[in-house]
């Protein structure tokens, strides 16, 4: 049987770098019969504070969670109440859908507009929603799934200067170039913030479960949620420390993913019957004519290829491939090619 090519959760198939699998190896099972010693030295992990000076900023700024879908659920029970309102995208993540209902809480979507090659934010829209409807938590998403699209640090800094009463989540989950300098100015201009990033994506740990918060002054009642006495996951502290120690692995994974965004954008880009979305995360959307929709579905898959055809209100004839290894890449594009180019039933 061929071995399916799995395209669809945004999950890096390059897996984490050698210095990831060698701590695993070399797992000292000791440290699993023991306690984590971080608290009591005065800081939650040895991985919150190796996070926290890679952005220069206190290490009671930096929260772990068991992924950043954890920080998220956590952060809505925290403080969304019964009725409260959360501003969220119209074109998102399919569990920010669900993250206010968990706690009776009201969505209020607000839309993002299709451009000519990408989506784009509406800050017009958003903010008169904003306005009118008080919501008590803002989600941003950055680069946004499944659109792509995503914020500069001048269009963060002019949107959140407009949200400052309310608290705002911004998940960087797709954030695909390791740490960069304006965290540190938007935590200490947007005192209501919290960004949410993962291991998952970028440094390909998405089974370890491991995500972090990183937080504005005011967010302490979180912080003391979030906590835990006992310390987190001893091993999987271990593992996304050495995934820290291997930038240049990393670095040359993002390169050769997004060498091939742009492979995807030009190949797919010639077939006339598609629109593909400029995108700055590890996967794309791409529209296709409705009545394809079924039969490329059993097309990849009679080819053991599985992608996300996205099946929500506002999104039904789209998409959602994942950026896989180069081999990968090139079974994708070719089988879509073939499709359009005379295999369609
Ligand atoms: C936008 C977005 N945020 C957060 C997550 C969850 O990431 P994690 O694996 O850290 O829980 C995902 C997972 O696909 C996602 O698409």
């Amino acid at each position: 049987m061929e071995q399916k090519i799995y395209l669809d959760r945004n999950e890096n198939n390059y897996g984490p770098s050698p210095l990831c699998l060698e701590v695993l190896r070399k797992s000292d099972y000791t440290t699993l019969s023991v306690y984590s010693k971080s608290f009591s030295s005065g800081v939650k992990s040895i991985l919150s504070e190796r996070i926290a000076k890679e952005i220069h900023i206190p290490e009671n700024r930096v929260l772990l969670g068991y992924g950043a879908e954890d920080l998220l659920k956590q952060a809505i029970q925290c403080y969304l109440g019964k009725d409260e309102k959360l501003l969220l995208p119209a074109y998102s993540w399919w569990y920010y859908k669900k993250l206010a209902s968990e706690v009776n809480g009201i969505n209020v979507e607000y839309p993002l507009d299709e451009g000519d090659d990408s989506y784009h934010y509406n800050f017009e829209k958003l903010i008169d929603l904003y306005k009118k409807e008080k919501p008590k938590v803002v989600l941003i998403s950055s680069p946004n799934n499944p659109t792509g699209n995503s914020l500069s640090l001048n269009e963060l800094t002019t949107l959140l200067a407009e949200l400052r009463e309310s608290i705002v989540i911004l998940d960087q989950a797709y954030v695909f170039n390791g740490f960069d300098d304006y965290v540190k100015s938007l935590l200490t201009d947007n005192q209501n913030l919290i960004i949410t990033r993962t291991f998952s994506k970028y440094y390909a740990l998405a089974g370890l479960r491991i995500g972090f918060a990183l937080i504005g002054e005011n967010i302490q009642k979180f912080s003391r949620l979030t906590n835990r006495y006992l310390g987190f996951n001893r091993l999987s502290e271990e593992i996304a420390l050495a995934a820290l120690d291997s930038s240049e692995y990393y670095k040359t994974v993002s390169e050769k993913m997004q060498k091939d965004k742009l492979l995807y954008y030009s190949e797919l880009g010639k077939i006339k019957e598609l629109k593909v979305f400029k995108s700055d995360a590890n996967f794309i959307l791409v529209k296709i004519p409705k009545q394809t929709y079924s039969s490329l579905k059993e097309f990849l898959i009679s080819k053991g290829i599985v992608i996300k055809f996205m099946n929500e209100e506002l999104l039904n004839s789209h998409l959602r491939i994942t950026i896989g290894t180069e081999a990968q890449n090139l079974v994708v594009i070719n089988a879509i090619k073939e499709f359009y180019n005379g295999a369609r039933k």
